[in-house]
This record gives C-alpha cells, structure tokens and sequence, in this order.
C-alpha cells in the first residue's frame, strides 16, 4: 500500500511539473485529488486494510495529497506570472516603429488667391463687404442702370427663383447696397469678394459659379487716373512687379466711360502664346467710373462725388498665377490637385 502510495505521489508530482498551462495542470488536480481521483480512491478502499495500519496509511495519503496541493498552488501561481509575463512581452510599444502621420488640411488655392487679394486693398485701407449670394433684381441690375427691358442683361442670364429674386450674377449689386448703408457722399473704399452664378457652360475656362472680388471707392475728386493707379498697384502686386498692364475701352451699364484691363501674358510675357492666344495679353477684369445715374440712384450726388469701381475674377487669377490650365479642377475635390497648393 505504501508503495503504491509513493508512486501515486510521484506520478502526480511529475503531471505537475509537466503541466504546460492551466488546463494541463487543472487535469492534474482532477486526476489525483478530485472526487473520483487517485488519492480519493485509496481513502476509499482504506476497508480492504488491516484496522490498525488504517491511521497510519491515512496519514500518508494526507501528507500526499497536502504536499501535492502545494505544489498544484505554486505551479499555478508560476504559470499564471508566466502568462502575464508572455502577454505583456506580446504588447511592448516599440518605440523605433515610425509613428502614423496625420494629414493636415490646409486653403483651398482659391482661398489662399482671395486672401492675397484682400490682403493687397486691406494694406491699401479698404474695408472688406459683403453681399448675399440670393439677391434681389433691383440691386443685381435695376440699381447698376440695367432696367429691366436693358439688352445689356443678355450678357448676363442667370438663375431666377422668382421675377424679382436671382442668384446674383456679379458681385457689383455690393456697390449699390454699400452707398445705400451709408450717409449720401460719405467716402467709400471698399472691395467685396464673393460667389456669383450665371447660366454657363461648365468646361474648361467656363463655370456656372464663380468667385469675383467687386471694388468702389468714392469720394470728392475721384478720377480716372486713381483707376488707373490703383489697379496697376494691386496687378503688379498679385503678379510679377514687372506685369504690364494695358487699358482698353469698354463697356459696363453702371460705369462710364467703362473699360477692360489686360496684364502682359504671365506665360510668355508678351511675345504671344497659347494661353493669350498670340496677343501677348490676357483680359483681367472690368472696371469704370462709376456712372452718375448709379450714384444718383443710391443716394449720391455726382455734382459732389465721383468714384470708380472695378470687378476681377478670383478663378482666373488663381489660374494664372499658379499655371493651371482646367478652371474644374478646383471644384473636383480632387486631393492630388489639391494637395499642390
Ligand atoms: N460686374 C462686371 C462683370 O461681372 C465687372 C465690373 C465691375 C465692371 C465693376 C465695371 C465695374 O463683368
């Protein structure tokens, strides 16, 4: 009995010593200590043993299973550190790894163009307007002397939402409400960017929404040589000092007389190319005088003031400066373009 006793002791020890994690050593336990285990069976068949050797077998299979017990305690508590150990080994931050980069957004190239255009009048003390995008009829042609059976409003068709309400097709219906806000002849030097729609094709050079920046600046004894100087000022600073600028006559409703300006082709600085088809220029906004009927029509006295006015588009300018060749590329959203700027 004894003997087989040991043995028992000693295949239990060995299981334990074997058992690789918790599962195997839980067998373990099971197999020797649990209710239907081996050490649970000879206390069972104590019966078949001589009365008086009972105590003394008793106490081994006691000792036994208290030693195995022990054992079965550290192996888990061993094994238990070992997972943890193993676990936390898996989870290491290593701190050489090359960390994730997280794009950062930056303007929009027509922003960052509207910017540098604004910030160009701000130096020369203009303020900056607003105007709503929805505008009513009177401001977007009435007030700019286009009365409503004018032809010159071909020039300009647009989206309607009723008779009197439009999408305003220029941002110079801002010239008409900021006289409008102020005192009748009180200066006025400001520009006012902004979105405007008309009823185009949408390709290359055509869009049938766009960004224009308007301009006014009235005030006693404001002349045609005040145009001309401030326009070269603020074209020579959004291009290369070296542009040249040219004036050419035209004509606008609500400025008179009205002309058209070119810069030298930013491309091929005038000897003629692709990009200004061969004329060495490139048309860059409108402006004029502002037309006495306009003023007189807002409040103000032409006897007293006079201004001018001048309206460029933010597209082209961004085009130009940066060389881009399709005006949809900056609606696509398209972040290889994008991303460029
Ligand atoms: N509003 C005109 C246009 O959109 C441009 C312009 C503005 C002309 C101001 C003269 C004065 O074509």
């Amino acid at each position: 009995m004894n003997e087989k006793i040991a043995r028992l002791r000693e295949a239990a020890k060995s299981a334990i010593d074997e058992a690789v994690d918790l599962n195997k050593l839980n067998e373990a336990r099971v197999k020797y200590l649990g209710k239907k285990g081996a050490f649970t069976a000879v206390l069972r068949s104590m019966g078949e043993i001589a009365a008086e050797d009972r105590p003394k077998v008793g106490k081994i299979v006691n000792e036994a299973k208290t030693e195995i017990e022990k054992l079965i305690v550290e192996a888990t508590q061993k094994l238990k550190a070992a997972a943890l150990a193993d676990k936390v080994a898996g989870e290491t931050i290593d701190v050489t790894l090359p960390g994730r980069k997280q794009p950062l957004g930056h303007y929009h190239p027509l922003t960052l163009t509207l910017d540098r255009i604004k910030k160009i009048f701000l130096n020369m003390g203009y303020s900056v307007e607003e105007g709503p995008e929805i505008e009513r009829d009177y401001f977007n042609f009435e007030a700019l002397n286009l009365p409503k059976d004018h032809p010159a409003r071909d020039m300009q068709d647009s989206f309607y939402i009723t008779e009197e309400i439009l999408m305003r097709t220029q941002t110079s219906p801002v010239q008409a409400r900021t006289m409008q806000s102020h005192e009748p002849n009180s200066p006025i030097r400001m520009i006012a960017p902004g979105r405007v729609y008309r009823r185009d094709d949408y390709d290359a050079t055509h869009s049938p929404m766009f960004t224009q920046v308007e301009g006014l600046v009235i005030d006693r004894g404001i002349s045609f040589a005040d145009l001309k100087g401030t326009l070269e000022t603020a074209l020579q600073q959004i291009f290369a000092a070296n542009v040249g600028v040219r004036f050419r006559p035209s004509f606008f409703p609500f400025t008179e007389p009205s002309t058209e300006v070119d810069i030298s082709c930013v491309m091929c600085h005038g000897k003629g190319c692709r990009v200004c088809k061969g004329t060495g220029w490139l048309e860059i906004l409108g402006a004029g005088m502002v037309h006495p009927h306009v003023l007189e029509m807002s409040g103000y006295d032409p006897k007293v003031v006079s201004g001018f006015a001048f309206g460029l588009g933010v597209e082209r300018i961004a085009m130009l400066s940066y060389g881009i060749d399709d005006l949809r590329l900056f609606y696509d959203n398209d972040v290889r373009f994008l991303r460029q700027f």
